[in-house]
């Protein structure tokens, strides 16, 4: 049984994902859009006792400062009975994350999956050099998850993860935890990806560090249970649970056109978020971890 420290806890988050891979469970990062999404994730968090992790997004962040993101983060993270990471998601540019790591984020991926092996590792470093500086983890990514739906843009290029690269990242760098690319696909609407559980392994044979799988609303309930006992220690949900919102949403419509009441229309896509999130943490085993 954990307990929850009282200090701010990036190095106890930190601490919680090399447990996982120890212990057998998964993190779940959710992609996150507002207070209201990401207060329905912490309250499907405290109810299981899950540690969890809320990732804000390029999205996100076109919606609403990041700086104001931090706060609004590190306000639900007081509130929260469990372990709540405030975590900046896929991005590249250096001065943003300089800002979210000043600004009080927990965590920031560094994405430097479309740059040559060589300027991956430089900047990545650089990164993870800043941020330790100011306390905060560092997640990057070798090789390349791709996108089912083109969101990366015409010229992106996704790339397995060579397993020697990853060592040798992993060691270069100093980051924090790896996300890696074996089949898993971002934005998928079903759960189609196949896992080449054979690579993962090879990666494991290469580097210690925690492992992250983007793209996991793609991800097979079947595969997800063969990843506890691997050194992924999360995986990043954001489809799942916008589908979850945005269908159920469209049903709200459905029953009534004429409606306009945000706080009325909400109730349900939100209590589906919620539903959604704590099925997705107990499948991973989250369940207990707070007492
Ligand atoms: O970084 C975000 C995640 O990788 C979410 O992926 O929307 O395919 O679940 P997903
Ligand atoms: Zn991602």
């Amino acid at each position: 049984m954990l307990t929850l420290p009282k200090n701010k806890f990036q190095p106890f988050f930190t601490d919680l994902m090399t447990k996982a891979v120890q212990q057998n469970h998964i993190f779940a990062g959710f992609n996150v859009f507002s207070l209201d999404d990401a207060y329905e994730i912490v309250k499907a968090a405290e109810k299981i006792g899950a540690p969890v992790m809320l990732m804000v997004n390029k999205l996100a962040v076109d919606l609403f400062p990041i700086d104001m993101w931090a706060d609004a983060l590190n306000m639900l993270t007081r509130h929260a009975s469990v372990p709540v990471c405030g975590h900046l998601d896929h991005t590249t540019d250096l001065t943003v994350l300089e800002r979210a790591c000043k600004a009080g984020f927990d965590s920031v991926m560094f994405d430097g999956s479309q740059l040559p092996l060589e300027e991956n590792i430089r900047q990545t470093r650089q990164v993870v050099e800043l941020a330790h500086g100011l306390g905060v983890a560092v997640e990057a990514e070798i090789g390349a998850v791709g996108y089912s739906d083109g969101a990366g843009g015409a010229a992106y290029h996704a790339a397995k993860t060579d397993p020697a690269e990853a060592g040798r990242f992993a060691r270069e760098t100093g980051v924090d935890w790896l996300a890696v690319s074996i089949g898993n696909v971002h934005r998928m609407e079903t759960q189609d990806a196949v896992i080449n559980f054979d690579l993962l392994h090879e990666i494991e044979r290469e580097t210690e560090v925690p492992l992250v799988l983007h793209g996991s609303t793609g991800i097979k309930d079947g595969d997800m249970q063969k990843l506890l006992p691997t050194h992924v220690a999360k995986v990043n949900i954001g489809t799942a649970l916008r589908m979850a919102f945005g269908n159920t949403l469209r049903q709200e419509f459905e029953k009534d056109a004429a409606a306009f009441d945000r706080s009325k229309l909400f109730r349900l896509p939100l209590q589906r978020i919620r539903e959604e999130a704590e099925k997705k943490m107990t499948m991973l085993g989250c369940a207990g971890i707070i007492k």
